[in-house]
């Protein structure tokens, strides 16, 4: 049945499709600051009314049993084929919209959002609606200003009727600014409770997972000028579980799967084959590829601006903001292993809620003291924080998350996979992976990893998930963490010691403040003037008067409670290993 069909038919009369075209001078004007698209907040909005036409979390999450990393992400990329972003006039009738729009055929879900103006997404039950809804869609003309005439799913709604006084309804859905952030973690009860709240607020949303695998199939259809079977996959946080409102759109251009690649040639008899160019190396290879999608990215991508090519790194890259999406882009080639590493924290993500809540704390607990930047550098990054509480969580006394080498003895024929000689295989079936019976809570979880962290032997350890175990360092990096999927590299070579010391001193300050009665219970007393309760458990650890404290050897001035056992052996243990753990870190970069 056709959504909102019982709608006047004479409302949406006036309502026409224009296909936004870019041309390098036009969008300058528009927005002179590209950086701002990067560090301005997306507000996804769902039209909160009719509960039939919102996305359900039962949609993507089956009640019995969770989806193999693949599954979900074919069902996502078939649901953004059927997708169109359509900038829509602030003041626009949702109900005239809808009944115009369902025209075409019926429509499954959608949702507004701000972002530089309003957006909507929509996604048709068919892929054959989209088709009729682009056929009847107008290329603009714009005096004095040619077009590019590239026919995206990115569409301009008009409105030449009488001007809509309602909108539709807008929930922003952007992370919370940090100070509103501790306050509400204030008021919560427990610590269990903050943890999860505060993945709860941080998490992506639905419709911002929607939104990023629609743009990645946007950025297909312009690839696929050029490579017609080619996939656009997300990567890194918007799919690993432990992507923040606002990270960055990791994307990879795989052309692995397109026909002829694996094709057989006959043992005698004729055969035909491709005539190619060739390329020095496959990074040769990936470089131009970029290359040139990188120059159709800039030259005929709507909405997409301030496009970098940035083919000399490590894994080359072109890097762009999506302006209708807010997203900074990063699109790569040539990068599976990152794909299965992204597979991987997916798998431990999803075997225990823990790990996600936990990930999210420290992440933000990191953030919030700058131990982590978005700006590359020596700084630890996400990817090697969130193997760190893996790492941890494997170290338990009844461990939480198996080790990398029990994934793969657990694994099936379907799950082999080996990518440039290294062996990436894993299970996949989640039903496959037996737990172990580990009832800790998430405050003691917290409170041990920060215990663990402040106390590790960084000096002389390098910290490996494959075997669940630290082992001794075999390079002089002050942070170890060995890549999964290649035991020879450091993904953490990039953290210099004074980085790493600040990492532990904040370790040992968090640890010692979850001890304090003072921190560790909620205040009963409630600030007068707001009724609101003093920062204390999690949200007391994103103060920043923490990282003021961790820099202070002596801690001064602090009315410290009559120590428990507990307390008093943590800190004699902290000076005892004070230069021991970070001793040869002090030579880092600065
Ligand atoms: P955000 O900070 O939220 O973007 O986290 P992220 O996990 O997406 O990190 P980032 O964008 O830096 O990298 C994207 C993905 O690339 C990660 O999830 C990893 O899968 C992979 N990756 C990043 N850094 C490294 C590294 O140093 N070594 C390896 N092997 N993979 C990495
Ligand atoms: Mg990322």
């Amino acid at each position: 049945m056709r959504l909102y069909q019982w709608l006047s038919a004479t409302m949406a009369s006036s309502m026409v499709f224009v296909l936004p075209m870019r041309t390098r001078g036009s969008l300058s004007k528009c927005f002179p600051k590209f950086d701002n698209c990067f560090q301005r907040k997306l507000g996804i909005n769902t039209a909160a009314s009719r509960t039939d036409r919102l996305i359900k979390k039962d949609e993507v999450e089956p009640k019995n049993g969770r989806k193999t990393f693949y599954t979900v992400e074919e069902e996502r990329i078939e649901q953004a084929q059927r997708s169109v972003l359509i900038s829509c006039p602030a003041k626009t009738n949702e109900k005239k919209f809808l009944k115009y729009l369902s025209r075409h055929g019926d429509i499954n879900k959608y949702f507004f959002y701000e972002s530089y103006g309003m957006y909507a997404v929509v996604e048709f039950v068919h892929k054959e609606s989209l088709t009729s809804l682009l056929n009847g869609t107008a290329i603009p003309c714009i005096n004095h200003e040619a077009t590019m005439p590239f026919k995206s799913r990115l569409l301009s709604l008009r409105n030449t009727g009488s001007v809509d006084q309602s909108a539709p309804q807008c929930q922003s859905q952007t992370t919370i600014p940090i100070n509103d952030l501790i306050q509400r973690l204030s008021n919560e009860n427990s610590i269990d409770h903050q943890i999860t709240s505060l993945t709860e607020m941080y998490q992506l949303t639905e419709e911002n997972v929607c939104l990023r695998y629609l743009v990645c199939s946007l950025l297909k259809d312009i690839a696929a000028a050029y490579f017609p079977e080619c996939k656009i996959r997300p990567f890194g946080s918007s799919v690993n579980g432990f992507g923040k409102l606002g990270c960055d759109l990791d994307m990879f251009l795989d052309l692995d799967d397109i026909s002829g690649r694996n094709v057989k040639k006959p043992k005698a008899g004729l055969s035909l084959e491709y005539q190619t160019k060739r390329a020095a190396s496959e990074r040769a290879a990936t470089q131009s590829i970029l290359s040139v999608i990188g120059e159709c990215v800039d030259q005929f991508g709507p909405g997409c601006v301030g496009v970098q090519k940035i083919l000399q790194a490590r894994c080359p890259l072109v890097r762009f903001a999506h302006q209708p999406s807010g997203f900074q882009c990063d699109l790569t080639a040539n990068n599976r292993v990152a794909m299965k590493s992204s597979e991987l924290l997916y798998l431990y993500g999803e075997l225990d809620h823990r790990v996600r809540c936990l990930v999210f704390s420290v992440r933000c607990w990191a953030r919030a003291h700058s131990i982590t930047s978005s700006i590359p550098g020596a700084w630890i990054t996400n990817f090697s924080l969130t193997v760190m509480v893996l790492f941890f969580l494997q170290r338990r006394t009844v461990p939480i998350l198996p080790t990398l080498d029990h994934l793969k003895d657990l694994a099936g024929p379907l799950d082999k996979c080996v990518i440039e000689g290294n062996d990436c295989t894993f299970v996949s079936d989640f039903t496959k992976i037996p737990l172990r019976d580990n009832t800790e809570t998430l405050e003691q979880l917290l409170q041990e990893f920060f215990e663990f962290y402040g106390t590790f032997a960084f000096s002389r350890m390098s910290i490996n998930i494959r075997k669940g175990r630290e082992q001794s360092k075999s390079e002089v990096s002050p942070l170890n963490i060995q890549n999964p999927f290649d035991a020879a590299l450091n993904v953490s070579k990039n953290v210099n010691g004074t980085q790493l010391e600040r990492f532990v001193g904040l370790c040992r300050e968090s640890a010692w403040m979850l001890q304090q009665r003072e921190f560790n219970v909620p205040h009963s007393q409630t600030r007068a003037a707001t009724r609101d309760r003093a920062p204390w458990g999690l949200a007391a650890l994103l103060l920043p008067s923490v990282s003021q404290a961790a820099g202070v050897k002596v801690r001064k001035n602090r009315k410290r409670e009559p120590a428990s056992e507990r307390i008093k052996s943590l800190l004699e243990s902290l000076k005892n290993r004070d230069d021991k753990t970070t001793g040869n870190g002090t030579g880092g970069n600065s």
